[in-house]
């Protein structure tokens, strides 16, 4: 009658998990119950559990992003990405036969640290080095993840994430920050700034991928430690 909840924070969902007491029990086939469960146990996990040794994504650190497409070289150094504990839930869609699901989530984030830029911003030559600041106001991203079970090592069956997918969309807007474009040549570095924040949707596309990678990844790891820890069978309502 119950089987596994296997959406994307499917260990906060648990009903009986003595690992995450901050859960609402749902039947498996409940979307409404468990997108609402999901949505309030995000705070908790964004902020990281340490007794369970699972790393906050907010704020997550990324020491190094890196990207070399369209004839723009671009690394991101030190980065502190915030707001990931306040994204909303959009939507969760679960298949148990393959299994495999679907999370629809839609934040708001502020990312800043060191950049490095050289090359042509679609049709701008730019280069610079030095801090960025980046506002990203509700960017849509939907992960799709093929799950599947193996044996941990407390001899339980436990999910694992075998593979992900990632695409998005920024909704609302994005405001750009590079300190010292041009070695601090403001005759240069104003257009190009007026460049980026007009049109800032073209821009997100160049810089903005190897960022959202990172920031599904660092995501996709969190959900992938719980998963050890937390037995399948811990998941299930029962
Ligand atoms: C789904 O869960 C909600 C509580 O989150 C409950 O109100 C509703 O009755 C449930 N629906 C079904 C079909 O069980
Ligand atoms: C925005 O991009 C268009 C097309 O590339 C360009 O013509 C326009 O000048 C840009 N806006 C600013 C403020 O640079």
């Amino acid at each position: 009658m119950f089987s596994y909840i296997i959406c994307f924070f499917s260990v906060i969902i648990s009903a009986n998990c003595a690992l995450a007491p901050f859960i609402t029990p749902c039947h498996t086939q409940n979307d409404t119950c468990t997108l609402a469960a999901a949505q309030a146990a995000l705070p908790y996990v964004a902020a990281g559990l340490p007794e369970l040794g699972v790393k906050p994504l907010d704020p997550l650190h990324i020491p190094v992003i890196k990207s070399d497409q369209g004839g723009l070289t671009l690394t991101f150094t030190d980065t502190v990405i915030t707001g990931l504990k306040n994204c909303k839930i959009d939507g969760i869609r679960h298949d148990i036969t393959k299994p495999k699901q679907s999370v629809v989530i839609r934040c708001s984030i502020n990312q800043a640290g060191n950049y490095k830029l050289n090359g042509r911003l679609i049709v701008l030559p730019v280069e610079g080095e030095g801090k960025y600041n980046i506002d990203i106001r509700d960017i849509v991203i939907k992960v799709t993840s093929e799950m599947s079970m193996v044996p941990g090592e407390d001899g339980k069956l436990h999910w694992h994430v075998n593979k992900w997918k990632h695409a998005y969309q920024v909704k609302t807007g994005a405001h750009f920050q590079f300190d010292n474009l041009f070695n601090g040549n403001k005759v240069l570095a104003e257009p190009v700034e007026m460049f980026m924040n007009t049109n800032w949707s073209d821009v997100m596309q160049e810089v903005a991928p190897p960022v959202v990678y990172s920031i599904v990844a660092a995501v996709m790891d969190t959900l992938e430690a719980l998963y050890k820890i937390v037995p399948a069978d811990e998941l299930a309502l029962s």
